[in-house]
């Protein structure tokens, strides 16, 4: 992640001078107008929204969908829950779909997945990976469904020459503390497509029209929630923003020189990338989940297996598994004539590729003879008794 700063400092001072911390509370030009200005053109995409957190923008762009009640909606069994929430929030079901080697939704599965009542995939770019898509979009192309890129753990990062979140119908970002930019709490939506901006920008101010929201798109108006950015933000990412590319610069160059020396490694391989050219995203495949656990035992610092950052793994959104909404009545379950079931071993592919796959740190803010000297470490297997460590 970028790090966060005196320039950050200065930026978030002048707003607090300006006395105008709302999005809405001064006239003409702030942080956010600015920014969304300079990530459209950064992104190469029509429009941005910036909104409060990725789970709003995920939301936000379901909505602007019109994705809703007795819709099925395709989300990836790793990821974090916030993306199987998203439908539920618009009176939609998720369906969970395998992931492959490359940690992202596996096109076949979601052939397998799609029903007569699919409206939407959502396939996430995990962990700085990006997913396979061409073949998604193809898909998608073919059975009329909508494309809404959940690029929250990917902001910048390119799929063969195009950002990711630009691709499908709609990309939605995070910005929270541990991700790519990082503003503490924060998030956008981008799409080229006009009706879907302004019916987001409507719905992520609870339906304000009178703030113009309309512009001459001649949507009918619809109420909403308030899932709206503050000018606090703004001027964080706008720095953030400028942060943003070198240090994916330096991700890919240590990308390249670590995935080089780990090649040499018997232990392990390298995992697939949809996009390897670009890589910023570094993960190994053991033959067993046995394996890739004592390869994590011997590392004490930046290496993780996947399946140990259980938060991300389906078998843990309990809440979903067990379909509980916070009030009986308002359980998109009961509003669809499918029967929607969740079994602890339902995706159990993605279980077993989680459990054998280790993700290593690329050590972006870390010089590069260092990262060098942790990549022969990893590949010789290494003493643990004389590991060095070195900060995620
Ligand atoms: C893949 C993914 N989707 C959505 C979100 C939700 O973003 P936020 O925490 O900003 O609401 C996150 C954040 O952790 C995420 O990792």
């Amino acid at each position: 992640m970028a790090k966060v700063g005196l320039r950050e400092w200065f930026a978030v001072g002048k707003v607090i001078a300006s006395g105008h911390l709302a999005r809405y509370s001064g006239v003409g030009e702030g942080p956010l107008t600015r920014f969304e200005a300079a990530y459209s053109e950064k992104f190469g995409v029509k429009h941005t929204l910036a909104v409060s957190n990725g789970t709003g923008a995920l939301i936000s762009a379901l909505a602007a969908a019109g994705i809703g009640p007795g819709d099925e909606v395709l989300v990836p069994a790793f990821t974090w829950i916030a993306t199987a929430a998203a439908p539920l929030a618009v009176g939609a079901v998720p369906v969970l779909v395998d992931i492959d080697q490359t940690l992202t939704m596996d096109p076949v599965d979601i052939l397998r997945k799609i029903t007569p009542r699919t409206r939407a995939i959502i396939p996430v770019h995990m962990a700085n990976l990006v997913c396979d898509m061409d073949r998604i979009m193809e898909i998608a192309r073919q059975r009329g469904l909508i494309v809404i890129e959940d690029a929250c753990q990917a902001v910048g990062v390119t799929y063969k020459g195009r950002r990711v979140g630009t691709i499908g119908d709609i990309g939605a970002f995070s910005f929270n503390q541990f991700k790519n930019m990082n503003v503490g709490e924060g998030g956008a939506i981008v799409t080229n497509d006009d009706r879907y901006y302004v019916r987001a920008r409507m719905f992520h101010d609870v339906g304000a029209i009178f703030r113009g929201h309309l512009d001459n798109e001649n949507e009918p108006h619809f109420f909403g929630v308030n899932f709206k950015a503050s000018q606090i933000q703004g001027a964080m990412l706008n720095v953030q923003l400028s942060k943003l590319d070198p240090m994916l610069t330096r991700m890919r160059v240590r990308y390249r020189m670590m995935s080089r020396v780990l090649a040499s490694s018997q232990a392990f391989e390298i995992g697939p990338h949809n996009d390897v050219g670009n890589a910023v995203s570094l993960h190994v495949i053991f033959e067993t989940a046995e394996e890739a656990a004592n390869f994590v035992a011997s590392h004490r610092r930046g290496v993780y297996r996947l399946y140990d950052s259980s938060r991300h793994v389906y078998t843990n959104w309990l809440p979903i598994l067990e379909q509980r909404a916070a009030h009986p009545r308002m359980n998109p379950y009961q509003w669809t004539d499918a029967r929607i079931e969740y079994t602890p071993d339902m995706c159990v592919r993605s279980l077993d590729i989680l459990q054998r796959t280790c993700r290593i740190s690329l050590g972006e803010n870390y010089p590069l003879p260092l990262v060098a000297f942790v990549a022969r470490r990893l590949a010789s297997g290494g003493d643990p008794a004389r590991q060095v460590s070195y900060a995620v």
